[in-house]
């Protein structure tokens, strides 16, 4: 099937679409100048988690690391959202939910206007103190006092979701009662890898309740024969073609 065509068959189904669920990764944020992690200039090839991203590693070096947040939170706050945040937020209408699950740690989809975000890796603007559990929003970037200490005197880490750590509860249940509850029309899976096993056991669970599941994307990413549709491209691109509403070109 021709690009316009399939791009034309998901068109079709979000203007009848009453729930969809979006789940997204860094490739979302990408035009927003954010980095992602495994693409060729992506975090993950320049900065070894193991330094970064581990609580080994914060436990061995917490200025180090935080040093590496600090960065990437100076980054963060110059990025504003991009025309597939945007398209995302003007999903939402009377009669239609858009229940977005994201594993980016920035607030991009908020930013836009999106009504229903759920964090599965955390926030970057979340601070956490692992000794009497406060959370505290902090915007400061950078901050002032590096490492960040609690009240209590603990220094306090990033409130993110670490390798070898679980994912928090109480988000992954809001997503478990959604997809429970079923009647999903569509699922659009943006700009992720689909590394993690949970990405990809969403998606199925979401097609298990009707969903025709489009993977949104340059390349082939790890959710193989779950996806119904393949749109391959940048999200900035192809989002805001989703809602319009006649054919916009051929190819
Ligand atoms: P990855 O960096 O693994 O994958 C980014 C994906 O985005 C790739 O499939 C790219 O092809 C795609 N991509 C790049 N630019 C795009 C664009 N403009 N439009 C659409 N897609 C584009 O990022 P994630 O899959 O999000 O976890 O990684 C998942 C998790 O791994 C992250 O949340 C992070 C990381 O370790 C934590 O830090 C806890």
């Amino acid at each position: 099937m021709r690009a316009v065509a399939r791009t034309a068959r998901v068109r079709e189904r979000l203007a009848k679409a009453k729930n969809v669920m979006v789940i997204t990764g860094a490739g979302i944020s990408a035009e927003s100048g954010v980095p992602t992690f495994r693409d060729a200039r992506g975090l993950w090839k320049e900065f070894n988690p193991l330094d970064y991203a581990t609580h080994d590693a914060f436990e061995r070096d917490p200025v180090r690391v935080w040093k590496w947040y600090d960065q990437r939170r100076v980054n963060m706050a110059q990025a504003r959202p991009n025309p597939a945040h945007r398209a995302l937020a003007a999903m939402q209408r009377p009669g239609r939910r858009v229940f977005i699950v994201t594993q980016n740690v920035d607030d991009l989809h908020e930013q836009a206007g999106s009504k229903e975000v759920v964090h599965i890796h955390g926030s970057l603007w979340r601070i956490r103190c692992e000794r009497d559990g406060t959370v505290l929003e902090n915007r400061e970037a950078p901050l002032s006092e590096l490492p960040p200490t609690c009240m209590c005197g603990e220094v306090m880490r990033p409130d993110i979701v670490w390798f070898g750590e679980e994912l928090p509860r109480q988000p992954v249940e809001r997503i478990l009662h959604y997809l429970l509850e079923g009647g999903i029309d569509l699922c659009l899976v943006i700009g992720t890898e689909a590394t993690f096993g949970y990405i990809v056991q969403w998606a199925l669970q979401a097609r298990e309740a009707g969903a025709m599941v489009v993977d949104v994307n340059p390349r082939d990413t790890g959710l193989g024969s779950i996806v119904d549709v393949h749109l391959r491209g940048k999200a900035g691109d192809v989002l805001p073609k989703l809602l319009q509403e006649t054919e916009p070109e051929v190819s």
